[in-house]
């Protein structure tokens, strides 16, 4: 698939607007750093990965367009900037890792122009990173299916979710590749449709046979049309393997478990946060009423009903058959398998 998702274009970043998609493909400049707060907040850029690479690069932006006399001064003030991307959603843990990596980066630096220079070098070497490990988790989740199989997914864990190839829609992409077929069925993923809207479109741009299914019908879909397998992504995965995903991943876990069926997660070590104990220190971001009460603007419930709107659900571990991450599938005790596997320091190779 030729679409970018996020290009750095010099001195402007070019996103594909995903609130558009699948009425129009179509791109914005991003100039400042404000517009990349909006871009995350309102998920025209959306997905974990592609949340920290647009974020690295609105930190560039503000960079760029600084003339500070001290180093001190600018790198007091980046640090700042980049508590203000922080604010814009709360779960996935890539926007924070992406950011901390930033600053690191920058605090090296000996002059302004350097820290500018080390800005832009590294939201790149994030975005490309991204590319390469996205591709071998793909190949990880491939070899876990056989030829013809049939996947279910739910939200949209796809190549414009992160830089390219996606994560759990990553193994459709190697499948492509090589020859072989993966058929799909995608949940709608209600409240905001990334199922409908942006997987049935990606998987349809890549000649993927995807079909689509409203969320309540995944019980039935399990039992009737011989699933291999559940795969979806991951916006926080903590030290003890409970996932969160978009909300709606739990009940699939559950009824994954119930047929029998084994249930991946398909994420980078950039989800994985060790820092978090378990699923219950993971904040669930809660979105506007609307999302819930409105469909493309129209009401579909009485006004002032009252709602709750959590964006992500935790699943628990014990309902994971695996961890499709860039360094190999891990399973079993994920307490001791997420150390082992975080101190491979497996060299992410750039082409
Ligand atoms: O609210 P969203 O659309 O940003 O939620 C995205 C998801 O839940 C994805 O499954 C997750 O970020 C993984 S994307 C490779």
């Amino acid at each position: 698939m030729n679409i970018l998702p996020i290009e750095w274009k010099g001195d402007h970043v070019v996103i594909l607007d995903q609130q558009q998609l699948p009425h129009s493909t179509s791109y914005e400049k991003l100039k400042t750093i404000e517009q990349v707060w909006d871009s995350i907040t309102y998920l025209k850029v959306r997905g974990a990965p592609a949340i920290g690479i647009v974020a690295a690069f609105g930190l560039v932006l503000w960079a760029q367009s600084k003339q500070s006399n001290t180093l001190e001064l600018f790198l007091d003030e980046f640090h700042k900037q980049g508590d203000f991307l922080a604010s814009s959603r709360p779960t996935a843990v890539n926007l924070f890792w992406a950011l901390d990596r930033m600053v690191r980066k920058v605090d090296t630096a000996l002059t302004v122009e350097e820290a500018k220079e080390l800005a832009l070098q590294e939201a790149l070497a994030i975005q490309a990173e991204d590319e390469e490990t996205c591709r071998k988790i793909g190949e990880y989740g491939y070899d876990l299916f056989d030829d013809g199989d049939t996947l279910l997914t739910i939200c949209n864990a796809g190549g414009i979710a992160t830089a390219r190839y996606g994560t759990a829609l990553a193994p459709f992409y190697i499948a492509n590749e090589r020859g072989t077929t993966l058929h799909a069925y995608a949940c709608e993923t209600r409240p905001v449709l990334q199922g409908a809207r942006l997987t049935a479109w990606e998987l349809q741009q890549i000649g993927v046979d995807v079909t689509l299914i409203t969320d309540n019908m995944a019980a039935h879909v399990l039992k009737t049309k011989d699933i291999a397998a559940v795969i979806v992504g991951a916006d926080r995965i903590a030290a003890n393997g409970d996932a969160a995903n978009k909300i709606g991943t739990y009940g699939l876990a559950l009824l994954a478990k119930a047929h029998d069926v084994p249930f991946y997660v398909a994420a980078p070590f950039s989800t994985i946060d060790l820092e978090t104990t378990s699923g219950e220190d993971i904040p669930i971001e809660e979105r506007p009423a609307e999302e819930v009460t409105h469909l493309s603007g129209n009401a579909v419930a009485p006004i002032g009903t009252k709602v709750f709107n959590p964006a992500f659900d935790v699943t628990p571990y014990e309902l994971i058959t695996g961890i499709i991450t860039e360094r190999g599938v891990i399973s079993g005790n994920y307490v001791e398998q997420l150390k082992t596997f975080a101190n491979k320091t497996t060299p992410v190779t750039i082409k």
